[in-house]
């Protein structure tokens, strides 16, 4: 006997679960953007993590990512590679075009006054786009609230003065606490031009690379404060640090959370954990895929790094499956094993 079933059908047959999986697995790809609040720059939920990668370490990594369709390159000035990313950026224009590629890079140092502080940055635009008229970056972060309440004036006002300039088309905040927002939202002292902050990036991560221009006393000091910073640091954005209460308070003002080191920077133990290898094992995929589809399914932008091409493309293979209810709750619970 032949059996005919129409798609609606189907969908009946399915339990309210499978339906929340289907719907999840058609509603996530890998063009998939978030748009921040009063904005109209989407960015691509997935992006590719180039820290480690300094100078031309960056550039295979990253020409391997744009081939395995990632369009969003998350870079900074403690990386050392915003150069490289511009030339890469004017290597693929002919098969990519500029429009199509999400670049972000940080700035966590001042430079001695307002203006030589816009003009550290400026500088990392026009490594990144040149010095022609026009050049721009998609998002622009202050690397770490670090530098005390003052710089983070300081790097704020020089970040709005780039976006009214149109030099940046986002700007945004990266290791920021409730407290460091809320400062912001008080606004004292604040041109408030922007708020709330486009992003908030959740955590860096140590890097040995130093930023490209240090030249005075200052900045060497806010370099030891965000080395110092970022050493005392060991909690991400994952299962085990969901760092719940700053992630609730982004969802509330409209701040697009991105997670950084999703991947718990390849931590061996982490990743062979047992639950982990379970889910994993269940959706025929690798703990790390899970562990970035837990962070897209948690409605945040994922940025793993690696530097090996089969991993690369793995991480961007995460759209044909998707983590049911009960796949998340098990994930979320392991935060409680800290
Ligand atoms: P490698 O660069 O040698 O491939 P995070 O994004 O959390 O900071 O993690 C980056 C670390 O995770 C790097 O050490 C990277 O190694 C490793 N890594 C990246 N992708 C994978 C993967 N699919 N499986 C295991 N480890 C990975």
């Amino acid at each position: 006997m032949r059996l005919h079933l129409s798609l609606n059908h189907l969908i009946q047959l399915l339990t309210s679960a499978d339906r929340e999986t289907a719907r999840k697995m058609h509603t996530l790809s890998l063009s998939s953007t978030t748009t921040p609040k009063d904005t109209d720059v989407p960015i691509p939920l997935l992006g590719f993590g180039l820290w480690q990668l300094p100078g031309q370490a960056c550039l295979a990594p990253a020409r391997a990512a744009l081939a395995a369709g990632y369009r969003h390159l998350d870079s900074a000035q403690l990386y050392r590679n915003e150069t490289e990313v511009g030339s890469l950026l004017v290597e693929t224009s002919a098969s990519i075009p500029r429009s199509e590629i999400f670049v972000t890079t940080k700035q966590g140092v001042c430079g001695g006054s307002p203006d030589k502080t816009y003009q550290l940055a400026l500088a990392s635009i026009q490594r990144i786009a040149g010095e022609a008229d026009g050049g721009y970056v998609d998002l622009f972060l202050i690397h770490t609230p670090r530098g005390g309440a003052d710089a983070r004036k300081e790097l704020w006002g020089a970040l709005e003065r780039l976006y009214s300039e149109g030099k940046t088309r986002l700007i945004g905040v990266s290791n920021y606490g409730v407290e460091h927002l809320e400062e912001m939202r008080r606004g004292t002292g604040y041109a408030k031009k922007v708020w709330p902050p486009h992003v908030n990036q959740i955590e860096v991560s140590l890097t040995s690379h130093l930023p490209v221009s240090i030249q005075g006393e200052r900045e060497k000091r806010d370099l030891i404060w965000l080395v110092a910073d970022l050493r005392e640091k060991k909690k991400k954005l994952h299962p085990w640090s969901q760092q719940r209460e700053v992630v609730k308070y982004c969802k509330e003002h409209g701040i697009v959370v991105q997670a950084y080191s999703p991947l718990v920077s390849g931590e061996k133990e982490k990743l062979e954990h047992p639950l982990l290898r379970e889910i994993a094992a269940k959706h025929a995929k690798t703990p790390a895929q899970v562990l970035i589809r837990y962070g897209l399914q948690k409605g945040w932008v994922v940025l793993p790094k690696s530097k090996t091409p089969e991993r690369i493309v793995q991480n961007a293979n995460v759209f044909d499956f998707a983590l049911d209810e009960g796949d998340m709750v098990a994930l979320d619970g392991l935060e409680e094993e800290v």
